[in-house]
């Protein structure tokens, strides 16, 4: 007697699968092995991969015919600051005149006029226009999103800001994950500022978002070196996983003390010298728990300056690296991981092969995510189909959204 051939909920059949299979998150060469199933089906139920077969045409539901299509992983944006208010276009056009970001930050602008924005805006208002970028990076292919505070600064407004994120992740047909950017910048009007944020603010955080993350920008006119290493200190001991955005101007020896650390993350890495991106990539030399570079190689288009982390230099001393849009106001007002990998590829030296790696699996691990980024049977159905027959074509063109359609946890959450 042969057992019925199973039947599921949704399936995709005959497509060019690039599963991600395997180790992960992946550092060194691994980041070029895709794990690639050249004709695959794949069976779907109760929102997870179940089986991922060659053989027998599976039976569900759904049926959808890829016809040989590229179909992969959602994106994992594991970085972006995308609930924001207001707009920063006279900045920009002060920008495009020659004024540096950090100029415009110290004098109170920059950053700090989104706080004042984001400060003067409902919460459920916050709520709706992120909900609305949100559908935007689904359509393009992201299917868990990071979104960032870091624009509120006081307790209030920062729990606000998370409220709001929060709220927005409920009604979200993809994963938001919060986290909390309690160093985003200094805030002039606030006296003892540092001390506020580390004694007060964070204690607040931790009861009512108990686990979250916590970020720190690490740059000068911003977060010092020491401050960052404070509130890291205090929120690793509260329970809270740490990130830092560090050398995207200035290399102020955050490197250095990220292992130590205990870090999950150094983003943005544009200035920072080969013998630490050596030294970051050392931290993988002993098994999988090494601290992730991430590259958002989208600030360096929109800076216009030429300035993109080295993650050839990283990926060949064996390190390991994510990328995302970095979506946010001043510096990458984008959120289409199809852009950012495009440009990730001409400026950070990635293969069109670990840019995908980049995107997927090594995002989701910075994000604490070990059922997204793969498509493995018991991962979370986050998927999405490419108007492509080889991968490269993801790289290749530029502003195109080659995304047809975006499955998110076992559902149609988009179709082109
Ligand atoms: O990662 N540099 C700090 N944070 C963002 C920019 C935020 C902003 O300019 O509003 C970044 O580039």
């Amino acid at each position: 007697m042969t057992s019925p051939a199973p039947y599921f909920e949704l399936a995709i059949l005959n497509a060019r699968v690039i599963t991600l299979a395997g180790v992960s998150p992946k550092c060194g060469s691994e980041m070029s092995q895709l794990g690639v199933i050249p004709c695959g089906h794949i069976g779907i139920s109760s929102g997870r991969i179940v089986s991922i077969t060659q053989g027998p045409v599976p039976s569900a539901d759904q049926v959808i015919d890829a016809q040989g299509r590229v179909l992969m992983p959602g994106f994992v944006d594991c970085h972006t600051h995308a609930c924001w208010a207001g707009d920063r276009l006279d900045e920009w056009a002060k920008r495009l005149r020659g004024v540096p970001y950090l100029d415009i930050l110290t004098a109170g602008g920059g950053i700090m006029s989104t706080v004042r924005a984001v400060r003067d805006t409902h919460e459920s208002e916050l709520s709706e226009t992120l909900l609305a970028r949100i559908d935007e990076a689904l359509r393009s292919g992201t299917t868990t999103i990071e979104v960032k505070s870091g624009y509120g600064l006081t307790v209030q407004a920062e729990l606000k800001m998370l409220r709001a994120i929060t709220n927005a992740a409920a009604n979200a047909s993809i994963r938001v994950v919060p986290t909390a950017m309690l160093g985003h910048a200094i805030d002039d009007q606030c006296p003892d500022f540092i001390n506020t944020t580390i004694s007060q603010t964070l204690p607040e955080l931790t009861r009512a978002f108990p686990g979250i993350a916590v970020d720190a920008f690490c740059e000068k006119g911003a977060w010092s070196l020491e401050d960052c290493v404070s509130l890291f200190r205090a929120a690793g001991a509260s329970g809270h996983p740490c990130r830092v955005h560090a050398d995207q101007f200035n290399s102020l020896g955050m490197i250095e003390r990220a292992a130590s650390l205990g870090l999950t993350s150094v983003d943005h890495l544009e200035a920072t010298p080969a013998e630490n991106l050596d030294l970051l990539a050392s931290t993988w030399r002993n098994g999988r728990r090494g601290v992730m570079g991430v590259g958002l190689p989208l600030c360096g288009l929109h800076m216009a300056d030429g300035r993109f982390a080295n993650l050839r230099r990283l990926i060949d001393a064996g390190g390991a690296c994510a990328i995302a849009t970095n979506c946010n106001p001043g510096s990458a007002p984008s959120i289409s991981m199809p852009l950012a990998i495009a440009a990730a590829v001409r400026y950070c030296g990635l293969s069109p092969f670990e840019a995908i790696t980049a995107a997927t699996a090594n995002a989701a691990h910075v994000l604490g995510l070990s059922d997204v980024g793969r498509i493995e049977p018991g991962c979370l159905a986050d998927l999405i189909l490419l108007d492509c027959k080889d991968e490269r074509e993801l790289s290749y063109y530029i502003g195109r959204n080659p995304t047809v359609l975006t499955i998110a946890g076992g559902k149609v959450a988009y179709q082109a």
